[in-house]
């Protein structure tokens, strides 16, 4: 194996474990608003930036052969092992260049992706764009604005929190570099309201997780850890004490907040 091999197979190891927390955290709420809907076995549903296929995997057992789920991303590597051993097909597709079939789908959903891209509207229309006449869209993102770090952070515990707001503000920041929206979860019932869907609904959560080395923030802040030091954003001695707060299985900590959407497409003449 050569070291680019290594390299790339151990980056895939952590996000894999990385977004495996992230689903143990999240999933019991998307299924809670997914099931509201009142998911039907013939449906053909569409999981957008599936990452490790958690929520794939779990529609698909709910429309069985009758139906049918695409599950996509731009790394498709991580659906592998939920494809194994359930009905769903697993694809490439990037949000910002690929375009979707159009009032293709009954569910539609897209979970912690949009925040994170540089045209994040123009992949809000063209998922909205897939939805049938009638079908679901239900697109749940982060808003990591400062009111919203602060809202968080107010709930933590105060001994903690400092590392937290530091931790999301940096974040924030390198996601706006790279041209995404951090507070994108913000927008999002706007926008269900400007393409003129209907029943909508919004809820916004911050979920609780305990401290730990396997922990979502220590995870994501291992994976940054050189960002973090070569942009001079944190000196070593600041990730360490982070990383030493977030390692701590006796700390509670909230995710950023979760703001999640559904709403019915309208009929399109
Ligand atoms: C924070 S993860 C969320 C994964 C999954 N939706 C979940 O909630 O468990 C973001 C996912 O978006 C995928 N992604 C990033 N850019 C994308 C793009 N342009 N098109 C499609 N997927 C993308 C990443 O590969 C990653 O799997």
């Amino acid at each position: 194996m050569n070291s680019e091999s290594y390299i790339l197979r151990s980056a895939h190891t952590e996000e894999l474990q990385r977004l495996s927390e992230f689903s143990r955290i999240y999933d019991p709420g998307t299924h809670r608003f997914l099931r509201e809907i009142g998911i039907r076995p013939d449906w053909q549903c569409l999981e957008a930036g599936a990452g490790t296929g958690t929520i794939a995997a779990w529609l698909a057992s709910f429309v069985g052969i009758g139906g049918s789920v695409l599950a996509t991303d731009t790394k498709p590597a991580l659906l592998e092992n939920a494809a194994k051993d359930h009905e769903f097909t697993a694809i490439y597709h990037d949000l910002t260049q690929d375009s979707l079939a159009e009032n293709a789908y009954d569910l539609v959903h897209c979970r912690a992706v949009l925040e994170h891209l540089d045209s994040a509207d123009q992949a809000f229309h063209s998922l909205a764009g897939a939805t049938n006449a009638g079908g679901w869209l239900v697109i749940e993102s982060h808003d990591l604005s400062p009111s919203s770090i602060d809202l968080v952070c107010r709930h933590t515990r105060s001994d903690l929190a400092p590392t937290v707001s530091k931790f999301l503000e940096l974040g924030a920041q390198a996601m706006s570099r790279f041209g995404a929206t951090p507070e994108y979860g913000s927008k999002l019932l706007h926008n269900f309201l400007d393409a003129g869907f209907i029943e909508l609904t919004l809820e916004t959560h911050a979920y609780p997780f305990a401290g730990g080395a396997e922990s979502l923030f220590s995870l994501s802040l291992s994976q940054v850890e050189e960002a973090l030091l070569g942009s001079g954003a944190m000196t070593q001695s600041e990730y360490e004490e982070a990383l030493a707060v977030f390692n701590n299985p006796d700390s509670e900590f909230l995710t950023p907040l979760l703001v999640s959407v559904r709403g019915r497409a309208p009929t399109r003449s």
